[in-house]
């Protein structure tokens, strides 16, 4: 079986070609950040107007790319949520009407279940059951993967996702949009202990996060900084990436106790950062554990990971209807589970 897979659920546009048997074929992307810097994040509106724009070259190449021609696909996986509607609704609207017009079933998929599977494509792919430390811009959750469509929600975020606290600091630091890589790149150049930013929720018992008081604590470090120089600039973003890399491996640690699992995989756009990585996969391995990430151009956005999880649900026999649907909001808790 072979699928085309679409994704546009922010500000990457993509496509991507998978098989069954032969793997991933093809995987185009066009990301929009240079469209929404001038405005320091992603305008929805401009975000619509520029998939209708890209995803239809980005398909045919992908198609060609993977030498498959349109009549050789089995079905069309396009990510149907969470995510901003109009966006949604672009690379909803093209999968449905080719599906439509190839008389081939399409399926919504949900873009988290995406992320969760994208070290699925790795060489080594992670054992099921396992923890998943779920990272990106919009979501920040520890959830028990027990298979391919059994997720139970651990604990979470109550106010910003890491990648959000990220992007935030960042700003505050005079950075671009999107700042978490940048922020990550500068911390490089920090002295580890020149601040201290509090890890909140790291001294209380269970599984939740909270991020936003460290763009206060950010804040207040930038302001008393003056004059604030480049290495205080850096300092500042070590000590931000720091915070946030420990109060999620030491969740991660936790989860992995309170289950008594030995796999987590780490995935979404912060799974990327290296301290991050580089701090887990010595963690666990303290702790007999070990850690699966995607290779880092599947951490953030990609048409490949919905491919995967477009491609386990369609041979699982499951499509959606014909209506072109999709959703800004969508828990993961509620998802079918694959053998329904
Ligand atoms: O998964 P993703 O591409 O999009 C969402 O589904 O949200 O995640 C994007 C997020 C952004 O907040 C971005 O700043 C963050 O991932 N990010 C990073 C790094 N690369 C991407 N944060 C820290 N370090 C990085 N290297
Ligand atoms: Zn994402």
């Amino acid at each position: 079986m072979r699928v085309l897979a679409i994704e546009s659920s922010c500000d990457e546009s993509a496509a991507a070609v998978l098989d069954a048997e032969a793997g991933l074929l093809a995987h185009e992307l066009y990301s929009q950040v240079e469209l929404h810097r001038t405005y320091g994040g992603v305008v929805p509106e401009l975000a619509s107007r520029d998939h209708v724009r890209r995803l239809l070259p980005l398909v045919k190449t992908a198609l060609a790319r993977a030498l498959t021609p349109p009549g050789d696909l089995a079905g069309i996986a396009y990510t149907a949520g969470p995510g901003l509607i109009g966006a949604l609704l672009t690379g909803a609207s093209l999968a449905r009407s080719l599906a439509y017009a190839l008389r081939i079933p399409a399926i919504g998929v949900h873009h988290l279940e995406g992320h969760l599977l994208a070290p699925l494509l790795e060489r080594d792919p992670p054992p099921f059951p396992h923890v998943a430390l779920l990272v990106s811009g919009g979501h920040t959750q520890l959830i028990e993967v027990a298979a391919i469509g059994s997720y139970r929600v651990l604990g979470e975020t109550r106010d910003d996702a890491a990648g959000e606290a990220f992007d935030k600091t960042a700003k505050l630091l005079g950075l671009p949009y999107p700042g978490g890589p940048q922020l990550a790149e500068l911390a490089r150049r920090g002295t580890a202990g020149a601040f201290t930013f509090p890890r909140p929720m790291l001294d209380r018992p269970g599984l939740e996060f909270s991020f936003s008081g460290l763009k206060t604590a950010a804040l207040h470090a930038v302001r008393g900084a003056a004059p604030l120089t480049e290495q205080r600039r850096a300092d500042i973003a070590r000590a931000v990436e720091e915070a946030i890399v420990d109060t999620l491996s030491a969740k991660a640690l936790r989860a992995l106790e309170y289950t008594g699992l030995r796999a987590l995989v780490v995935s979404g756009g912060v799974s990327a950062n290296h301290s991050l990585r580089e701090r887990l996969s010595a963690a666990a391995r303290g702790h007999g554990a070990r850690v699966y990430y995607p290779r880092l151009e599947f951490c953030t956005d990609n048409a490949a990971m919905i491919a995967v999880a477009g491609l386990a649900r369609l041979r699982a026999g499951q499509h959606d209807g014909l209506a072109i649907e999709a959703r800004a909001q969508w828990p993961l808790a509620s998802l079918p589970p694959l053998a329904a």
